[in-house]
C-alpha cells in the first residue's frame, strides 16, 4: 500500500524516544494504577478543552457509558443518538438499558439533524447525543435549544473531535459531559485504548470519578454501582507526550484537506456540498438535484474548525461508492467506509420499536455514499498527488 489510510508509525516512530523515556519513568515509579502521569494528564486535557474537571478513563466507550450511569439512565428512558454513527454511540446507551432512539443526519455534516430529533421526543425522553463526526462539531446552538425547551442532558460524543471548536467552543465541552477517545487511530491516538470524560459540573465530575473506580467512596464502600473505567497510567504518560505535538497534528490534517479540496475541487463533476444545506438554527434536508455531480466534497459548516479526523467523500449514483473504493484499493491508496451500516440498520437493535428505528432517509444514502480517503498529518506531498491522480483517473473512465 503506497498511501495507506493511517500510517501510526509516521507519527510515532519520531517520538520513540520520548515515548521509551516515559516508559522506563513509570516502569521505575512502579504506580501503575491512577499513578501521577494521570493527574498531570487531566490537568493539561482540562486545561486544553478549557472545562474545568476532565477524567482520564479506559476508551471512548467507557467515557460515555460512565456519562450515561453518571446521568442515572436506564431503563424506561429514551435518548437521542444520531443513527450515523459509531457504534459504541447507540451501544452504550442501550448498555445502561434506555433505549436509543435513532435521528437522521444532515447531508452536509453527517451530523445530527436536530429538527428529526424534535420529531422523535416523547415524554421518556431524558437526554440527546451530538456526535461530532469525522472532526466536525455537530449543530450545538440547536441541540442546546432543544435540550433546554424539553429538559434534556446532553452528552456530546466527541471520540473524533478532540480541539475542534464551535462558535469558538471546544467541542465536548458544551454539554452536561463531553467523551473523548484515544483509540490509536484517533487524531490524539495512544498507543492502546484510552479515552476522556470532561464536563463543568463538579458534582457530575465527582460522581464520575467515584464510578470510575467501581462506585467506591471511601474504597470498598459502595452507594452507587460503577465500574473499573480507569486509565493506565503508561497510556497517560504515552498521551502527555502526544499532547505537546497536537497543535502541529492539528495543523497538518487541516492543511492537507485544503489541498485535497482545493485540487479535487477542480476535477469535473466534483462539488463542495451548498453550505446552505446546513444552518446552525435548524438543518434544511436538501437534496442534490444537480445531475452532474458525481462526487461531493466534505464541508465545514459556518462557525466550526474542524480537525479532520476523516476526509469523507460523497460519491454519487448507484455502486459508485464502492467502485471508486475498489479503483483506490487497486491503486495502493488505503480507503474505508465509515459507516457501511446505520445504527438502525443493525441487526442487534433489530426488536426495537418502530418509533426507534424510522424515518433515517438521509443516513441511509450516506451510509451508501460515503467513503474516507487518506489525511494523516505525516502524509507526503507525494502521497497526497497520489490520492488526487486516482480520483482523477476514475473520473476520467466514466
Ligand atoms: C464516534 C465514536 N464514539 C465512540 C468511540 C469509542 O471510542 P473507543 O474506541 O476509544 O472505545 C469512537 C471510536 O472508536 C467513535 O468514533
Amino acid at each position: 500500500m503506497s498511501v495507506p489510510l493511517l500510517d501510526v508509525n509516521a507519527q510515532n516512530l519520531p517520538l520513540e524516544g520520548e515515548l521509551t523515556a516515559a516508559f522506563q519513568k513509570v516502569l521505575h515509579h512502579g504506580r501503575f494504577i491512577l499513578g501521577p502521569e494521570v493527574e498531570e494528564l487531566e490537568a493539561e486535557l482540562a486545561d486544553f478543552l478549557e472545562v474545568p474537571y476532565a477524567i482520564g478513563v479506559s476508551s471512548g466507550t467507557d467515557a460515555l457509558l460512565l456519562a450515561f450511569m453518571a446521568l442515572g439512565l436506564g431503563p424506561g428512558d429514551e435518548v437521542l443518538c444520531p443513527t450515523f454513527t459509531f457504534f459504541a454511540t447507540a451501544g452504550t446507551i442501550a448498555r445502561t438499558g434506555a433505549t436509543p432512539v435513532f435521528v437522521d443526519s444532515c447531508p452536509v455534516s453527517f451530523n445530527i439533524d436536530v429538527e428529526d430529533a424534535r420529531r422523535k421526543i416523547t415524554g421518556k425522553t431524558k437526554a440527546i447525543v451530538p456526535v461530532h463526526l469525522f472532526g466536525q462539531s455537530a449543530d450545538m446552538d440547536g441541540v442546546v435549544d432543544l435540550a433546554k425547551e424539553f429538559g434534556l442532558q446532553v452528552v456530546e460524543d466527541a471520540a473524533q473531535a478532540i480541539g475542534a471548536t464551535y462558535q469558538g467552543k471546544k467541542c465536548g465541552s458544551i454539554g452536561d459531559f463531553g467523551a473523548f477517545s484515544f483509540f490509536p487511530s484517533k487524531n490524539l491516538g495512544g498507543l492502546g485504548d484510552s479515552g476522556l470524560l470532561v464536563t463543568s459540573d463538579g458534582e457530575l465530575a465527582e460522581t464520575a470519578r467515584i464510578m470510575r473506580v467501581h462506585g467506591g467512596q471511601p474504597k470498598y464502600y459502595h452507594h452507587v454501582l460503577g465500574a473499573n473505567f480507569r486509565i493506565d497510567t503508561l497510556q497517560a504518560a504515552f498521551l502527555k507526550i502526544k499532547l505537546k505535538h497536537y497543535n502541529t497534528y492539528t495543523a497538518a490534517r487541516q492543511a492537507n484537506a485544503e489541498q485535497y479540496t482545493e485540487k479535487l475541487g477542480r476535477l469535473p463533476g466534483v462539488k463542495s456540498a451548498d453550505l446552505t444545506h446546513c444552518v446552525s438554527d435548524g438543518i434544511q434536508q436538501q437534496w442534490l438535484a444537480d445531475e452532474d455531480v458525481q462526487i461531493l466534497l466534505p464541508t465545514i459548516c459556518k462557525g466550526n474548525e474542524s480537525i479532520w479526523n476523516q476526509y469523507t467523500l460523497r460519491v454519487i449514483g448507484d455502486g459508485q461508492r464502492d467502485a471508486l473504493r475498489d479503483h483506490l484499493l487497486e491503486h495502493g491508496i488505503g480507503a474505508e467506509i465509515y459507516y457501511p451500516l446505520t445504527m438502525d440498520q443493525q441487526s442487534c437493535f433489530r426488536n426495537l420499536t418502530e418509533s426507534s428505528l424510522q424515518g433515517c432517509d438521509v443516513a441511509h444514502r450516506l451510509a451508501d455514499e460515503v467513503i474516507s480517503v487518506p489525511i494523516y498529518p505525516e502524509l507526503s506531498a507525494e502521497q497526497k498527488g497520489e490520492v488526487i491522480a486516482a480520483v482523477a483517473d476514475f473520473l476520467g473512465k466514466k
